[in-house]
């Protein structure tokens, strides 16, 4: 861990047109530098370097920030990386966070069983190379599958011998420990107390991590042998979470951002067979549905998914579970099945680069339409059956974070299910509620539990394309976060400064100062209000905790914030054009001559009775549905009760309007 102090330095220190001007040869453009974006194609250049604001831009992909997040994009590296990387290059000396001892023995532990796995690996390797066995068994069967040793060698294949004890063996003459071999799973203690290797007469998969370390091991048999499984996986370990890997991410990663597309495949042969054929941006999920950690993986490098099964039926519909997930995070997914008989690697190996791609291209679906299509020839007349294949879809349809995607979904879906658009709206709302209440609930129970992956070395961390412009964008839908979004733009401006409060008869409170920060905290806080998207309410709930710092420099204080998802967008907001610009200028302020305290307080106001206002125009939105709902004009008290909530809102507008009048601001447009 690097400590705040040495954050905040680095990113004073490192100055965007130099840490670009590494990367991408840059020219003077007025008061910025333009250049080719090296994260997307382009011929004219859309890349800008601004050295005033310290901030980097690409106008044609969305993708900036500081020179930290450069680094991030550029080098795949962490955030923590990233800042390590400038750190060495300005001479920064980096305070590490002492560790506990607990996590020092924790960390060489890691440390030793990537140690072990590396030498295991290296092991199998040297058997498949150059040992006897090895070559007439091993090479010889990746050979007769179609694999060319540059392939063999890159993806690290090798071969584990027949002896039950090769490796162990082995790797204890070369002073390897015991218990540490047999913690990494390459070996396990037998009854008799002996070491002995788990993988043995199979060809050996290594499963990298996503910075290329070897985390675990797949062999595969040999022959076809009933009684034995096909597979034998590494189980899991202090270093491996099977379910936070995906098998060739490391070699993928690269071409997924070049691509803006990650292919998911089902097998370790899949990914090798297709990287060999050229299709480089492969990725498996080794045969299991897909969890959040791995969806998680791949929305660092894209938003785009396809899926790439096997022509055969069987397959398919269990590679569905797990598919709703991808939506939820707000990924464009669709689907590719190959002909009868084919498999990814099977296709790959007999065919070109181009034929697979154009096949893929040809193919594709999306992936709410396929799902549709499929169920529907399932399902046949059957109107039960048909009444729960709504739902299911329903259910995919409602995971969707993009409101306009969503309404696109339920058009194309009420046409193939012959189902009113009316009614799918309807119950993928209902959904959506549901949902939203278990995710408030799964979010305070796992706070905790990300704190500490957070701390682990290989754990996935935060880094660039989580935070890909569109992901921000996909709130903007939502005109409660457009404004939440203006305030806290406002609060990274202006958080620490004063603010003052004129003195309120009625309410019998004197004039006060206090600051920005603080006066919007209490004026939420009073009404019970929190922000709703996420990551403004976590920026905003930090600054709330520093209110009565007098030290407290907001822009500073998250921009160089230890979670980079914050920092990169605290990087957007400061970069972006001031969104209150055009609404504070709007209101003339009667030529009196007021100081700046006066002037952020009325600003303030503003802000947050613009935004309460928005928060009632969405209740009465929610009260009006309600009331013309057929089944609330059946109850007559209810309709009364909704007619009295309406009633209610609408008078609580008033007085927020009053309130305006009161300070003398009279009610402009509230418009952001
Ligand atoms: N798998 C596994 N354990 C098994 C079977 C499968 O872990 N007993 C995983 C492996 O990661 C495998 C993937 O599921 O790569 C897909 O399984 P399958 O299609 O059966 O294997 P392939 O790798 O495609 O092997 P092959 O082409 O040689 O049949
Ligand atoms: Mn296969």
């Amino acid at each position: 861990m690097i400590d705040r102090n040495t954050i905040e330095q680095i990113m004073d220190t490192a100055k965007v047109e130099e840490v670009v001007g590494d990367f991408v040869a840059l020219r003077k453009r007025g008061v910025n530098m333009i250049g080719l974006c090296p994260f997307h194609n382009e011929k004219t250049p859309s890349f800008t370097v601004s050295p005033a604001k310290n901030l980097w831009k690409c106008f044609g992909c969305g993708k900036g920030g500081k020179p930290v997040h450069f680094i991030m994009e550029h080098e795949q590296l962490s955030y923590y990386d990233a800042l390590r990387w400038l750190a060495r290059k300005y001479n920064i000396e980096i305070k590490e966070r002492e560790l506990t001892n607990e996590e020092k023995e924790q960390q060489s532990l890691r440390e030793s069983l990537f140690v072990i796995n590396q030498y295991a690996q290296q092991f199998f390797t040297a058997t498949l190379q150059a040992s006897e066995e090895g070559k007439a068994i091993g090479l010889s069967y990746f050979k007769h599958r179609g694999l060319h040793d540059e392939i063999i060698e890159k993806f690290g294949l090798g071969y584990a011998p027949e002896k039950r004890d090769a490796l162990a063996t082995a790797a204890t003459q070369a002073g390897y420990n015991a218990d540490l071999l047999a913690k990494t799973g390459v070996c396990y203690k037998g009854e008799d107390g002996k070491l002995k290797d788990r993988f043995w007469g199979r060809c050996i998969f290594p499963v990298h991590t996503i910075s290329g370390k070897v985390v675990a091991f797949g062999g595969r048999i040999l022959q076809n042998n009933p009684k034995a499984a096909k597979y034998v996986n590494s189980p899991e370990s202090e270093i491996y979470h099977k379910s936070d890997h995906l098998y060739g991410l490391y070699f993928a990663k690269q071409a997924i951002m070049q691509k803006d597309r990650c292919i998911l495949v089902e097998g370790y042969l899949d990914v090798i067979s297709m990287y060999q054929a050229g299709i480089k941006n492969v990725v498996a999920s080794s045969g299991t549905s897909l969890t959040t950690g791995q969806i998680k993986l791949i929305h660092r490098f894209t938003n785009n998914v396809t899926l790439l099964y096997d022509g055969d039926n069987a397959g398919i519909k269990a590679s569905l579970r797990g598919t709703d997930m991808l939506l939820e995070e707000g990924m464009n997914i669709n689907v590719v099945l190959l002909p009868q008989g084919e498999d990814p690697d099977s296709y790959a190996q007999s065919h070109t680069t181009e034929e697979v791609e154009e096949y893929i291209n040809r193919n594709k679906v999306d992936f709410i339409r396929f799902k549709t299509n499929l169920l529907l020839n399932e399902v046949g007349e059957d109107p039960v059956a048909r009444a729960n294949l709504v739902g299911d879809i329903v259910k995919s349809i409602a995971v969707i974070p993009n409101e306009i995607l969503r309404s696109e979904y339920i058009k194309k879906c009420s046409e193939m299910l012959k189902v009113s658009e009316q009614l799918l709206v309807r119950e993928t709302a209902k959904i959506r509620i549901k949902h939203n209440e278990e995710m408030q609930k799964r979010q305070n129970g796992t706070a905790q539990g990300e704190e500490q992956a957070a701390a682990a070395d290989d754990a996935p961390q935060p880094a660039p394309s989580e935070f890909k412009q569109n992901i921000i964008d996909s709130y903007s839908n939502n005109p409660l976060h457009n404004k939440e979004k203006a305030i806290i733009q406002f609060l990274l401006r202006n958080g620490d400064k004063l603010v003052q409060v004129p003195e309120n008869k009625s309410a019998n409170t004197p004039a006060f100062t206090e600051t920005v920060i603080s006066h919007l905290y209490y004026s939420f806080k009073d009404d019970g209000i929190e922000l709703s998207h996420p990551l403004y309410k976590r920026i905003f709930e930090e600054a709330s905790q520093h209110a009565a710092d007098i030290n407290f420099n907001p822009e500073r204080h998250f921009l160089a914030h230890p979670d980079s998802e914050i920092s990169r967008l605290a990087a957007d907001l400061c970069g972006e054009r001031y969104i209150l610009s055009k609404f504070f200028s709007e209101q003339a302020n009667g030529g009196e001559e007021r100081n700046e305290m006066a002037i952020l307080f009325e600003q303030t106001t503003r802000l947050s009775i613009a935004y309460k206002h928005s928060i009632i125009d969405e209740m009465l939105k929610e009260t009006m549905a309600a009331l013309k709902d057929p089944a609330t004009a059946a109850d007559a008290s209810k309709a009364m009760e909704f007619m009295e909530k309406f009633k209610f809102l609408k008078e609580t507008q008033q007085a927020l309007n009053n309130l305006l009048q009161f300070y003398g601001f009279g009610s402009a447009a509230l418009n952001v």
